[in-house]
Parts: structure tokens; sequence; C-alpha cells
């Protein structure tokens, strides 16, 4: 069994690399993505392995197929870039990594609440500069604040129980409810929590139903001066409509570890080049507007997780055992 890996980073390599050795695997690390040029090279190998931005949709599925491909092992959790009913129609399997690590990705969303609202991405730069002054820097209480929290699964129960540690008021919006205990949160309609919160932090997957849940309608219900943090999927949220609600000052400030129009982008150094999405280029012009680049994941545990779950993804399909129910994504 000969397994390619799309769209590899130097830095999950040692990862990888040291589980290949114990379980003799023959892997082959590819930096470039899998897409309508690249499948039918990659069809070439009985199971693949690919990151966010990868292609998986129809056309590429359909020339894996008639080669050799049999399994799609997802180095991450979300599976929305993965045409699942052509996945089906084909008979390729695709599994994932459930779960590698709900606390990263809710320890990032902290981090960049705690960074926007104490200014410290313009602290840093000024006192660089020698400049001492406060001004322009002041920010708010958390304690006392209402959060609301959208989508409780994994990653947004473990942000909600974080906020509620910093004495925040928790509302939530799921479309099931969480089993664990949520003594600590009172579920709400959407349209309650736009209303009611002081931060709203997206933690639902990218679907049908929840493409552009932050529209312009959504925008408008929210309360002046609500923070946005969307550390789910860059098109949970119309961007469009953020940057009218930025511009006109209704936004206090949004923290965006993803963006929809990501692809090409974010994981890439572009600092030699122009950058040509000009939306994108106006989110960065807003002072008030923290962007990383899909960093929400990258912590040592989280990489571990995500190289074992894909290993042992890849070992249960060459020695034909059941997959883990939760990681087959068809
Ligand atoms: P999860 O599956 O445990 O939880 C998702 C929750 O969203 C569930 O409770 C579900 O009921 C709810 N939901 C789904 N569709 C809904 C809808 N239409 N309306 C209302 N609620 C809905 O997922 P988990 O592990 O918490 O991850 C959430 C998302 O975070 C992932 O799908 C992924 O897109 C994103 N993510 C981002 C990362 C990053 O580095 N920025 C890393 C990992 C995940």
């Amino acid at each position: 069994m000969r397994a390619a890996f799309f769209d590899t980073h130097k830095y999950e390599m040692p990862f990888y690399k040291s589980l290949q050795d114990k379980h003799s695997l023959n892997f082959e690390y590819f930096e470039f993505r899998l897409n309508e040029t690249t499948c039918k090279m990659a069809s070439e190998f009985e199971v693949i392995s690919c990151f966010v931005n990868d292609k998986i949709n129809r056309e590429v599925l359909a020339v894996l197929a008639k080669g050799k491909t049999k399994l799609i092992t997802l180095r991450s959790a979300g599976f929305n870039h993965v045409d699942v009913n052509a996945a089906k129609e084909f008979g390729i399997t695709v599994v994932r990594v459930p779960e590698y690590s709900p606390h990263a990705i809710a320890e990032h969303a902290l981090a960049m609440i705690l960074c926007l609202n104490r200014k410290l991405h313009r602290a840093y730069q000024r006192v660089r500069e020698g400049n001492f002054s406060l001004d322009g820097l002041m920010g708010f209480d958390l304690f006392g604040k209402t959060i609301g929290v959208i989508g409780t699964g994994r990653i947004g129960y473990i942000f909600s129980k974080i906020m509620f540690g910093i004495g925040c008021k928790i509302l939530a919006y799921d479309q099931t409810h969480s089993d664990q205990d949520t003594s600590h949160l009172s579920y709400v309609s959407l349209e309650e929590l736009l209303k009611q919160s002081d931060v709203i932090s997206l933690h639902v997957p990218l679907n049908k139903g929840t493409f552009h849940l932050i529209d312009k309608e959504a925008l408008s219900l929210t309360k002046k001066g609500v923070f946005v943090v969307n550390t789910g999927r860059g098109a949970l949220i119309d961007s469009k409509a953020l940057i009218n609600s930025l511009k006109s000052g209704h936004i206090g400030a949004a923290a965006l570890d993803v963006y929809e129009e990501e692809e090409g982008v974010f994981f890439e150094d572009l600092s030699e080049k122009i950058l040509q999405d000009d939306q994108l280029a106006r989110l960065l012009s807003f002072h008030n507007v923290l962007l990383t680049s899909h960093q929400a994941f990258f912590t040592k545990e989280a990489l571990e997780n995500i190289a074992a779950t894909t290993v042992e993804n890849i070992l249960n399909y060459t020695q034909k055992r059941e997959f883990i129910a939760s990681s087959l994504v068809i």
C-alpha cells in the first residue's frame, strides 16, 4: 500500500515520520495540493491524505476512482471541502480526525478575544517604536459580559466553559443540545443570542444550514460594539456584510482565524507578492480586525493527535479493521 500526503508542511513531518517508521508504512509527501491538475498522479495511490484546502470535488474524485484510490484520510476535523455524495457514489471511503484537541481551538478563540479587547496587537507595535502612550488602547472587562456561543459541540462546549470561568454569562445556540453538563449556559434562539451577546463566537461546521449564518440581517440584530469571533470556517460569515458593518463602526472587533476565500492564501508565504484579494486586503486594513491564518488548531498536542489518528485510520484500512465510527465521513 502506497499513501500520498498532499499539502504537507514541514512542521508536521516529524510527527508522521516517526509513526511511519514504527509501522513500516510507505508514505510519500507532497507540498502541493490535491486538485484537478494533480489528481491524475494522485490516482496512482491507494490511500490519499488531505488537508483543509485540498480539492476533493466530484471531478477530482472521479479521476481518483478510475485509478487506484480507495481511501482518503483527512488530516482535519472539518470535511466541508469533500463532495461526500460523489465519494459515496465512486466507492471511495473518506475518514477524518474527528477530535484532536478541541482545547487548541477554544484557547485560540480566547487568545484572539483577549488580544483584540486589550489591543495587544497595537500595544506590541507601539512600545517597540518608543510610544508608551495608552491612547486608543482601552478595553473592557470580560467579567460579567454576555458571550454567545454558536455551536456547543466539542470546541464550542470547551470554549463556553473557559468563558464561564472568566465570569461571563453564556448564551448558546445549537440545533441539538449538548449531552454534557450545561448548567453554566442557557440555550436560546439564534435571534436572542445575536441580540444579547457582547461577544459572538462561531463553532459550527460549514454546511448548507450554516453558510453565511452571519450575514447582513444577522449583523443588524447584534449590539453596537459586538465582537465577532470565527474559528469555525470562513463562509460562516458573509465577508462583504462584515466589512460593511466594520466600516459603519457597528462591529467593535472581529477575530478571524478563517476566511471564506482563504484557499491559496492561508498557509502560504506571500510576503514577496501583491495581495490580489481586495476583500482580504480591506479586512487587514482595520485596526480592530485580528486575522490569523487558520492556526487555531496549531498546537503540539493537536499535531500529535492528528498524526496518530491519521495513521490509525490508515492502519485500520490496511489491516481491514473497522474505522472508529466518528472518523467515518462516508
Ligand atoms: P462538533 O461536530 O463537535 O460540533 C459542531 C456543533 O455544531 C454540533 O453541536 C452541531 O449540533 C452544531 N451544528 C451543526 N450544524 C448546525 C446548524 N446548521 N445549526 C446549528 N448548529 C449546528 O464540531 P467541533 O469539533 O466542535 O468543530 C466545529 C468546527 O470547528 C469544525 O466543523 C471545523 O469547521 C472548525 N474547526 C476549526 C479549526 C481551526 O483550526 N480553525 C480546527 C478544527 C475545527
